[in-house]
């Protein structure tokens, strides 16, 4: 199989790419950290805004847009320094709200990771509404600036005026804060416990579903997504998509998934499991393991 990003360096200043093609492998995923960055910057002699714009086709190769052909990349630059790059995903033959938006795909990777708290995004095309409420919701949301290729850099609040957010609906601790709910389970799965980890790291503030799903490749390895709500609700990413996303971004194909694990708590208003095999259904005929488990007190 070729290398994914192949084509997408080819109109990229040549310092540039002969200090990027090293970090380009099969495995590479999106996330480069400030050291790595600051090799970029200083040999391509860019700086840092430039260079993010000029690393967005590298992201946009990290789509999948089955439905539209539209490529979008974007870059979540966060406060450790690393930045993380994210692409729109659609899923063959599912309703359009299934889809993921490149926004989301980055913002969830830097999350994945560990960042609490995200500085800057980059994007080929202005955020659609969807992603601008999705940003919202995150820590400092109305502070994070927004770059795009052409346009002056403006924090989310000059692209979202007046806006409605989670204090709206008296929530104080926004998405990226740290915090772990401990779920507890009688299993030494090791899937089932990674999937219980993450359940503890998900965003349920207006349902308390906190859920996570965990995707198993043929080769062993695995891919999390957790849930992340939004005050407006409809923007909220579920952990399906968060993991699928996740895998894509691995380089890996649906037909690798071996298993997939869906855990969520007995104390949410609602349930994503319908959503979850329905969005696992559209990519892999295999089942979806749904484990309900309790808050420890
Ligand atoms: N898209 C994004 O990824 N971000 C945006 O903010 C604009 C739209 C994606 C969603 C869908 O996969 C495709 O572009 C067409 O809307
Ligand atoms: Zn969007």
């Amino acid at each position: 199989m070729q290398n994914r990003f192949i084509d997408c360096i080819n109109q990229l200043p040549k310092p540039l790419v002969d200090e990027l093609i090293p970090l380009l492998g099969d495995e590479f995923s999106g996330h480069i950290t400030a050291k790595q960055l600051s090799r970029l910057i200083k040999a391509s002699q860019l700086d840092e805004q430039a260079l993010l714009l000029a690393l967005l086709p590298v992201a946009a190769a990290f789509s999948s847009p089955g439905i539209s052909q539209f490529f979008v990349g974007a870059i979540a630059k966060a406060s450790s320094g690393d930045i993380y790059m994210g692409a729109n995903l659609e899923l063959p033959g599912e309703a359009l709200f299934h889809s993921v938006h490149a926004e989301q795909s980055a913002i969830s990777h830097a999350w994945l990771c560990g960042e609490t708290r995200i500085l800057d995004i980059v994007v080929n095309f202005s955020p659609c509404g969807h992603c601008r409420q999705f940003i919202n919701e995150l820590v400092d949301g109305s502070h994070i600036k927004i770059h795009l290729p052409g346009q002056e850099s403006a924090p989310l609040s000059h692209y979202l005026p007046y806006a409605f957010g989670p204090k709206d609906l008296n929530v104080t601790e926004p998405l990226l804060s740290k915090n772990d709910i401990e779920f507890a389970i009688e299993s030494n799965d090791p899937l089932i416990i990674e999937a219980l980890n993450q359940t503890g790291l998900s965003y349920a503030p207006y349902t308390a579903c906190h859920a996570a799903v965990v995707l198993e490749t043929y080769d062993g390895a695995t891919f999390s997504g957790r849930y992340a709500e939004n005050a407006a609700f409809n923007p909220s990413m579920q952990p399906m998509q968060m993991a699928l996303s996740n895998l894509i971004r691995h380089n890996k194909s649906y037909s690798d998934i071996k298993r997939a694990v869906l855990v969520e708590s007995s104390k949410g208003q609602i349930s994503l499991v319908g959503a979850a095999m329905d969005a696992l259904h559209s990519v892999a005929a295999i089942e979806l393991e749904h484990i309900v488990v309790e808050p420890s007190l």
